[in-house]
């Protein structure tokens, strides 16, 4: 008989760093498949920040929470091991939903074949969610035009850097908020970013108006934070503001409040939050649209490896000190 391992979910965060008394580590029997199953062997699983929400006890949000008990939720890629499925079969890369497990049983649902070439990590780095996420976000509600300036806070990071790119590639100017001089000198030198504001810095206000003294037509925001008020402030008139992700806020009991709506009237300025589950039929299209710019090089990444199903845990904690450069992916 054999056994592998698997991590539940046994209590909620409640502020502050993710610690190892919310999960156990369990041992699971490898299941006998039943017609019209498969078993995926999982290689690499990714760590996103949309776990924070998933472990929250919110059930007032695009996807119900990981109920107490369950393995904890997560995506990632891996190999068909066994198979009764007419569509899977033995040696087939696929991805999903597996969650924090090194075994997975499916009958296929929600599981997708990986044909491309390419290794696990730039997967999902590019073509899982960051790439999906960069691609709704900046072209189907942003509608970027040529000329423009956008602004994108968590620009180092796995969403941030390709909508970057994306928005550099379409010949708008393109300004990064990050969090270390480090991040800066990568999204500048690196991925052709033309600025970078170190959020930690002094003197942001200033800083923006010598950056960008033209002021920003798109802003992508993935963190919020102090800055959040000052980009809004510089924002043009008929403005974009695309709200992806809101990190300074998932260790707070308390979220912090938002920029007051005068200049939403003043500048005339559409915000508009979306979640990439609303967009999962449109996955193909998405990534048509992708594609090109990773195939013409126009688009790098660096993926930041852990070691070992456990480490998932701690992992997530390097969302909030910034410490993980690129996207965080579990090597199991
Ligand atoms: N709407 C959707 O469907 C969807 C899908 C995917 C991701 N997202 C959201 O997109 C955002 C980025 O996700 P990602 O996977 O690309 O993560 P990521 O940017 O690779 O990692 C998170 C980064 O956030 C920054 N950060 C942490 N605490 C911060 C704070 N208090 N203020 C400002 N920045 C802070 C850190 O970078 P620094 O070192 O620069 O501080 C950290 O590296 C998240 O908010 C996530 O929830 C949304």
């Amino acid at each position: 008989m054999s056994y592998f391992k698997a991590i539940n979910l046994v209590k909620r965060p409640s502020g502050g760093p993710i610690t190892n008394d919310l999960f156990e580590v369990v041992s699971k029997e490898i299941p006998k498949l039943s017609q019209g199953e498969f078993l995926v062997k999982q290689n690499h699983l990714s760590l996103d920040p949309a776990m924070f929400g998933w472990m929250s006890p919110d059930t007032n949000s695009y996807i119900p929470p990981v109920a107490l008990g369950d393995v904890m939720r997560s995506s990632g890629i891996g190999e068909v091991v066994e198979s009764k499925h007419p569509d899977f079969k033995v040696g087939d890369r696929v991805t999903g939903l597996m969650g924090w497990q090194e075994y997975y049983l499916t009958d296929g649902q929600g599981m997708n074949k990986v044909e491309a070439p390419l290794p696990d990590e730039a997967i999902l780095s590019i073509f899982a969610l960051p790439g999906i996420t960069a691609t709704q976000g900046l072209f189907n509600i942003g509608k970027p035009k040529a000329g423009e300036t956008i602004i994108i806070t968590g620009a180092a990071g796995s969403v941030g850097s390709l909508v970057g790119q994306l928005a550099k590639a379409d010949g708008l100017t393109v300004i990064g908020v990050v969090g270390t001089d480090e991040k800066a000198d990568w999204i500048v030198n690196e991925l052709g970013f033309d600025a970078a504001i170190n959020y930690k810095s002094d003197n942001l206000a200033a800083q923006l108006e010598e950056i960008a003294p033209q002021g920003f037509d798109l802003y992508f925001e993935n963190t919020g934070g102090p800055i959040q008020n000052l980009i809004i402030d510089r924002m043009n008139a008929h403005g974009r503001v695309i709200v992806c992700g809101m990190i300074a806020d998932y260790s707070k009991a308390e979220p912090s409040p938002g920029p007051n709506w005068i200049n939403v009237v003043k500048r005339r300025l559409t915000i508009q939050g979306f979640t990439m589950p609303d967009h999962f039929a449109e996955v193909p299209a998405l990534l048509a649209k992708l594609t090109p710019y990773v195939t013409s090089g126009k688009i790098k990444y660096r993926a930041h490896v852990l070691e070992g199903l456990e480490s998932s845990i701690d992992g997530l904690n390097l969302f909030f000190t910034g410490e993980n450069k690129g996207k965080l992916i579990v090597k199991l």
